[in-house]
């Protein structure tokens, strides 16, 4: 691994390369080949540490490096979770590629935005950390964590997404357009959602941290 990526170094120009040899690996991922395919394929539209500027594209910073891993797979397999976008970009990469862009992203800095909407916030808020008993929607913050950090291999991080991706990922949730969750786990919890309910757990998500 050493050798590979020392070799990889050599033959790119971009800044910070020298510093790629101190730390070549993580976890068996090769991170000089991650930050190369992060700069040269994907900066453009996740921002160049994956916080990106638009709302359309989700933020990568500080994501759980297994579940990113899994996302590239998943559109690669162009079947559960599709994306004319993500699915060409996927499509090239190698499961080694896909784990090294991952702990690439998983070693960013992230940078929370906010919450807008103020009438609806405490609504958010309330689903976050306690569900919705009537409804039967269980709380987020018991698999997604109180501050929407994650669970490292297990479960996402939300915290600081923004709220235009995280509304359309509930939806297509519950519409089965995304059918990619391991025991049907956020297709059951979405399908219980109203509108207005995503609409404000997702704005609630922007800001929290
Ligand atoms: C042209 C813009 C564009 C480029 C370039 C791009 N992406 Fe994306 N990416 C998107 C959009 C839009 C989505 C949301 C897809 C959806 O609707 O599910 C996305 C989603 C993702 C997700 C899912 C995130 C989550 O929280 O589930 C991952 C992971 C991802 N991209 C990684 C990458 C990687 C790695 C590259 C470079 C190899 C890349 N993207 C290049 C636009 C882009
Ligand atoms: C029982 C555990 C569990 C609970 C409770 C839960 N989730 Fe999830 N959630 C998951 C898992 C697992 C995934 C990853 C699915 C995959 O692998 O694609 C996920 C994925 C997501 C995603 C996609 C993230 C992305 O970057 O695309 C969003 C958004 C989300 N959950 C929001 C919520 C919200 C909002 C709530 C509360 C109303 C909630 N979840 C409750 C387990 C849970």
């Amino acid at each position: 691994m050493r050798v590979r990526a020392a070799a990889l170094a050599v033959g790119i120009t971009i800044a910070g390369a020298s510093a790629w040899a101190a730390e070549p690996t993580k976890g068996g991922a090769d991170l000089a080949r991650g930050e190369k395919i992060a700069a040269e394929v994907c900066a453009a539209c996740h921002g160049p540490d994956g916080n990106s500027p638009l709302p359309e594209n989700p933020k990568l910073a500080a994501q759980v490096a297994a579940y990113t891993a899994k996302q590239l797979a998943d559109f690669k397999a162009d079947k559960t979770r599709k994306s004319p976008i993500m699915s060409p970009m996927a499509t090239p990469l190698s499961e080694a590629d896909m784990k090294a862009v991952a702990a690439h992203y998983a070693a960013q800095k992230p940078r929370v935005g906010e919450a807008h909407d103020k009438a609806t916030v405490s609504m958010g808020e309330k689903l976050y950390r306690g569900g919705n008993a009537a409804t039967g929607v269980p709380a987020c913050s018991g698999c997604h964590g109180p501050a929407g950090a994650g669970v490292p291999a297990q479960y996402p991080r939300l915290s600081g997404q923004h709220a235009q991706y995280t509304t359309a990922q509930l939806r297509a949730f519950r519409s089965d357009e995304r059918s990619n969750d391991p025991n049907q786990i956020m297709r059951q919890i979405a399908a219980r959602m109203s509108d207005r309910e995503i609409a404000a757990v997702a704005d609630y998500i922007a800001g929290l941290h």
